[in-house]
């Protein structure tokens, strides 16, 4: 079946076409067609992402990255439609409150026949509430004229289901890709799954003991890792996002080190929060609010006293996360351990979790999403949307937005 994903939950406005076939013991998927533009310049002179602007922006964006990803997925055809009057003042009391976008919207259905996709999938949170209704607004929208069924979608569930899904091995034989087209498979998955999400507004360990059901095993109490790696870089004059920025240091001062034949060792020590405590729970303010007195009580670090702090931090969020994972794949008895959400991209917790997944848990695969796949992307959103289709878990008209939904 093929799906259409739109995700706007924070942002990156993105739109994929995705073909899938299977089942949940063992799921095919191409990639068709993949839209994605990033609003990071955008938010960036704020210092973070700002809500308004990010949802004028998703606004803006949706048609052309629709027209864009159907297009390359082949399925845009051009023909005069009709819209029915009552469909027409439906969608356009749907997408009242975007300015533009009704029209955009009408131009763009009314000159293409529907298209051959079986459902449509939407990000339905977590995330930034006004973000997050405009994709869903316009998704509703193209059900409407379209007539196609609607699936909600968890995003923290694309995050898993990218860790999860795994390129077959023709993708990686020598034979150039034919066209940008790639495939995924997900299949093989040994229960429970144990997943560690960790991005700009979530940090938990979450237990997936059978298909699509889950359980909270830890979480933060305060900050989300990837809003601590945002805060310390802004702290240490680095602009928005953080993470890349700190990793980037880090990745500097770490090579520095290695080899520096006098073996050197760093010169600030910052607190592992939450070691000590019998929990899978987090927390990431404290270790924050050290960086930031270090930095108070160092007004004039130098460059390399700013790769030593990125260095310590990472190691610091680094250790935590590993501890508090190592106890609950203990506790649980987890077969699959999921890295999932932006800030699995980092290099340094990778190699970590890589290495010591080897070395202490020699029994436990270990999921870590590709480059592509790891921040935000509509191509998780199809995946997880074919499951939640799968089950026909076709969404009501009064579907909502919402920031905090969760998963267990
Ligand atoms: O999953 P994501 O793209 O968006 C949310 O759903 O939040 O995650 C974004 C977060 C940001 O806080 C960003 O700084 C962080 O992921 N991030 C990283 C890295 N790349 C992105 N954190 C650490 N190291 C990275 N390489
Ligand atoms: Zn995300």
């Amino acid at each position: 079946m093929n799906i259409l994903a739109i995700e706007t939950s924070c942002d990156e406005t993105a739109i994929a076409v995705v073909d899938a076939t299977g089942d949940e013991k063992s799921a095919s998927f191409t990639v068709l067609g993949n839209a994605l533009l990033s609003q990071i310049e955008i938010h960036r002179e704020y210092g973070g992402v700002f809500p308004a602007l990010a949802k004028r922006e998703h606004a803006k964006n949706l048609v052309p990255l629709l027209d864009a990803a159907l297009e390359e997925a082949e399925l845009l055809h051009e023909d005069t439609q009709a819209i029915p009057e009552e469909t027409r003042s439906r969608v356009a009391e749907l997408l009242a409150r975007e300015p533009g976008l009704a029209e955009a919207f009408f131009d763009f259905v009314s000159e293409c026949e529907p298209p051959a996709i079986d459902a449509i999938a939407v990000t339905a949170g977590p995330g930034l509430e006004p973000a997050l209704w405009v994709g869903i607004n316009f998704a509703k929208a193209l059900a409407l004229v379209w007539s196609k069924p609607l699936v909600a979608v968890n995003h923290m569930e694309g995050h898993i289901m990218a860790a999860l899904a795994t390129e077959p091995p023709q993708n990686t034989a020598d034979t150039p890709r034919i066209s940008t087209r790639f495939n995924l498979v997900i299949e093989e998955v040994k229960m429970p799954v144990l997943a560690l999400l960790i991005s700009g507004g979530h940090t938990e360990l979450v237990l997936m003991k059978t298909w699509l059901t889950y359980e909270m095993v830890g979480q933060t109490k305060d900050d989300a890792v990837g809003e601590a790696f945002d805060k310390v870089a802004r702290m240490l004059g680095l602009p928005y996002p953080g993470g890349p920025e700190i990793s980037r240091l880090a990745e500097y001062s770490r090579s520095d080190l290695e080899s520096d034949s006098e073996g050197r060792t760093l010169e600030f020590k910052l607190p592992r929060p939450m070691l000590a405590d019998a929990t899978c729970d987090f927390s990431f303010s404290g270790l924050k609010t050290a960086v930031l007195y270090l930095l108070k009580k160092n007004p004039d670090m130098s460059e390399r006293g700013k790769q030593h702090v990125a260095r310590e931090f990472e190691n610091a969020v680094t250790e935590v996360l590993w501890k508090k994972t190592a106890r609950a794949l203990e506790e649980t008895g987890a077969q699959t351990l999921v890295l999932g959400g932006g800030v699995s991209a980092n290099t340094h917790i990778r190699r970590t979790f890589a290495k010591a997944m080897q070395e202490e848990f020699t029994a436990v695969e270990l999921r870590i999403p590709s480059a592509t796949l790891t921040t935000d992307n509509a191509i998780m959103i199809a995946l997880a949307g074919f499951y939640r289709a799968l089950r026909e878990e076709i969404i009501p008209d009064d579907l909502a937005a919402s920031g905090n939904r969760s998963l267990a």
